[in-house]
C-alpha cells in the first residue's frame, strides 16, 4: 500500500512559530494510509514531531509505524481492524494473540495508550459484527489486563448517526435498532473500565446538508453572539460541535450512564473538494482546526453546556489527503499536511497562537451553495486505457444512461473513448446523484460547469 520514497524534500515550514518542545499538544492527529503519493512513515513521524503532536492514531497496528515511535513521546492510539473482530470476540486464545502481537511487542517503548475495536461498527449494516463487538472488546480489555496492562483504555469510535437528532441536543437518543442489543453492554463496558465514549463527529457534514438553515460562522466557532437555545433544559450553545458532542451525554444519560467521558476520535474540515461541494476550502479548514485546538487546549478546561469545563481528548482528521479513497471530492481533501510535509494551511497544535498572526487567507468563493448547471467529464490528465471499464459501469446500469451512444443515436459521433466515456459519466451521474453516485470513476471523471453538448447531442446535466 506504501510508496517509500527514497529522497524527500523535508521543509521546515512545519515549526510553528509558537511551538514549544518541552510542551507536547494534548492534541492528537489521525494518521490515514489511503494514498499512493504518501511520505513514509518514518518521514510522517518527523513531521508530528515538528508539529508538536501528543497523540497519533492509526487505522490498524502497523509493524513498520508502531517500531518508528518506539522511543517517541507520542501517545499512540492503534486499531482491532473490523475483520479481525468476530475472531476475537469468538476465542480468548485469539485475542490474547493480537495482544501479544501487536501491543506487547511494542509497549512500553512505543506508547500505545488506547485500542479502538473496529471502525465506526454500527454505521455497517451487519449483525454479527454488531453482536461481536462488545466481547471482543472485553476479551482485549482480559488480556491486558492478564499481563498487568492498566494504562491502555479499550474504545470504539462510533459515527455521530448513532445519535436519532441532535437538534435540541437534549432529545439526544440512541438509535432503537442499537439502543438495548449494543449500546446497553457497550456502555457498560466503558463505565466498568473507565474508558472513554469515542465519537467521529463532523459538523461539517450536518452543516453541508442545510448551508442555509444553519449559519457557518456557528459551526466554525466564529461568533459566541450566535446561540441555539435548548430551550427544555436551559442549555445554551454557540457551536454546533457542543450541541453534536451534547446529544450524545443525553442519550447515555437516558440509558443510565451519566458518567462515561467523551473522546473526539475523528474531527475536521475538508480543504477542498467538488463544485456541489459546498464550504469545503482551506479558509474553513484552517478556521474550523485553529478554533476547535484552541477549544480543547484552553486551560482551565472549557467542556461542554452539559458538562462544563470537562476535557475532551480529540484527534484531528486527517494529517494527509488520502486519493485512494473512494465517493465525492471531500473524501479525497482531509488532509493538513502536502505529501512533501508543507502544511496546506498553518495549524498551531498548542492552540497558543492568535488569529492576527497568521497569515490571511483568501475568503473562499464556495460557502454559498452552487447554483446552476454541472457536468461530470473525463478529466483531461488521465490514461485512456482505463476509460473502458468505467464506461461499461456508467453503462451497465441501463435506464437508458447510454442510450445516445448507440450507432445512429445523437452522440455517437465522434467515435472516441474519452467522448463516449464524457457522456456516459454525465449521464450516470445526473441520473443517481441524488441516490449518492459521485463524479468520481476512480479518479477518471471531473465536474465542470462548461457545457459539452455538441451537434444535436446534449448531454445531462445536474441542476442545482
Ligand atoms: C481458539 O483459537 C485457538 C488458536 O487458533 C485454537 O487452537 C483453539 O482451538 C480455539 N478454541 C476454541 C474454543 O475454539
Ligand atoms: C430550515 O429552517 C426553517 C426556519 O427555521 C424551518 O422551517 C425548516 O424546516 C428548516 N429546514 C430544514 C431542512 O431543516
Ligand atoms: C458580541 O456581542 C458583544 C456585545 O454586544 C460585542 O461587543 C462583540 O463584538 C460581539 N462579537 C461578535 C463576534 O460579533
Ligand atoms: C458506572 O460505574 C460506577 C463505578 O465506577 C458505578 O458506581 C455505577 O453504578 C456504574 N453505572 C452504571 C449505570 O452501571
Amino acid at each position: 500500500m506504501y510508496l517509500r520514497r527514497e529522497v524527500f524534500v523535508f521543509s521546515l515550514f512545519c515549526i510553528f512559530a509558537f511551538s514549544n518542545a518541552l510542551v507536547l499538544s494534548n492534541i492528537g492527529i489521525n494518521y490515514g494510509r489511503l494514498g499512493n503519493n504518501l511520505p513514509s512513515p518514518y518521514q510522517t513521524i518527523e513531521f508530528l514531531k515538528s508539529m508538536d503532536a501528543g497523540r497519533v492514531k492509526i487505522y490498524d497496528a502497523s509493524p513498520e509505524v508502531l517500531k518508528l515511535l518506539s522511543g517517541t513521546r507520542l501517545h499512540v492510539s492503534i486499531m482491532v481492524t473490523n475483520d479481525q473482530i468476530s475472531d476475537i470476540a469468538s476465542n480468548l486464545t485469539i485475542a490474547d494473540q493480537w495482544v501479544q502481537d501487536n501491543v506487547l511487542a511494542y509497549y512500553p517503548n512505543t506508547k500505545i495508550r488506547s485500542i479502538l475495536v473496529g471502525n465506526e461498527v454500527l454505521s455497517y449494516d451487519d449483525q454479527k459484527m454488531w453482536a461481536d463487538l462488545v466481547p471482543a472488546m472485553q476479551k482485549i480489555k482480559k488480556s491486558l489486563v492478564s499481563h498487568n496492562i492498566h494504562n491502555i483504555k479499550v474504545g470504539t469510535p462510533l459515527a455521530i448517526d448513532v445519535v436519532e437528532s441532535i437538534f435540541p441536543p437534549s432529545s439526544g437518543k440512541f438509535k432503537d435498532e442499537i439502543s438495548d442489543k449494543v449500546m446497553i453492554p457497550l456502555l457498560k463496558f466503558l463505565n466498568g473500565t473507565k474508558s472513554y465514549f469515542f465519537v467521529d463527529v463532523y459538523p461539517y457534514f450536518t452543516w453541508s446538508e442545510n448551508p442555509t438553515n444553519i449559519s457557518l460562522d456557528f459551526v466554525l466557532f466564529k461568533d459566541s453572539n450566535q446561540t441555539y437555545n435548548d430551550t427544555g433544559i436551559g442549555l445554551v450553545y454557540t457551536n454546533l460541535l457542543d450541541q453534536m458532542l451534547d446529544s450524545v451525554v443525553f442519550a447515555m444519560r437516558k440509558l443510565g450512564f451519566e458518567n462515561i467521558r467523551i473522546g473526539i476520535s475523528e474531527t475536521g474540515w475538508p480543504n477542498g473538494g467538488d463544485m456541489d461541494e459546498t464550504g469545503a476550502n482551506t479558509y474553513n479548514a484552517a478556521i474550523y482546526n485553529r478554533n476547535l485546538v484552541r477549544k480543547m487546549t484552553a486551560s482551565p478546561a472549557i467542556g461542554t453546556p452539559a458538562r462544563p469545563g470537562v476535557v475532551i481528548p480529540t484527534f484531528l482528521f486527517s494529517l494527509y489527503d488520502e486519493n485512494q479513497k473512494y465517493g465525492p471530492g471531500t473524501e479525497r481533501h482531509w488532509g493538513m499536511l502536502n505529501p512533501n510535509g508543507t502544511p496546506i494551511y498553518e495549524l498551531d497544535l498548542t492552540g497558543v497562537r492568535p488569529e492576527n498572526d497568521y497569515p490571511q487567507l483568501q475568503e473562499p468563493s464556495n460557502n454559498k451553495p452552487f447554483k446552476g448547471k454541472l457536468w461530470c467529464v473525463v478529466e483531461t490528465q488521465v490514461d485512456t486505457e482505463e476509460l473502458g471499464p468505467a464506461l461499461d459501469f456508467a453503462c451497465r446500469l441501463g435506464n437508458g444512461t447510454c442510450d445516445e451512444l448507440a450507432p445512429l443515436k445523437s452522440c455517437y459521433q465522434p467515435v472516441s473513448e474519452v467522448a463516449h466515456a464524457s457522456y456516459a459519466f454525465s449521464s450516470y451521474w445526473a441520473k443517481f446523484r441524488d441516490r449518492g453516485a459521485s463524479c468520481y470513476f476512480n479518479g477518471l471523471a471531473v465536474q465542470t460547469t462548461s457545457d459539452p453538448s455538441h451537434g444535436s447531442c446534449e448531454f445531462p446535466s445536474v441542476t442545482l
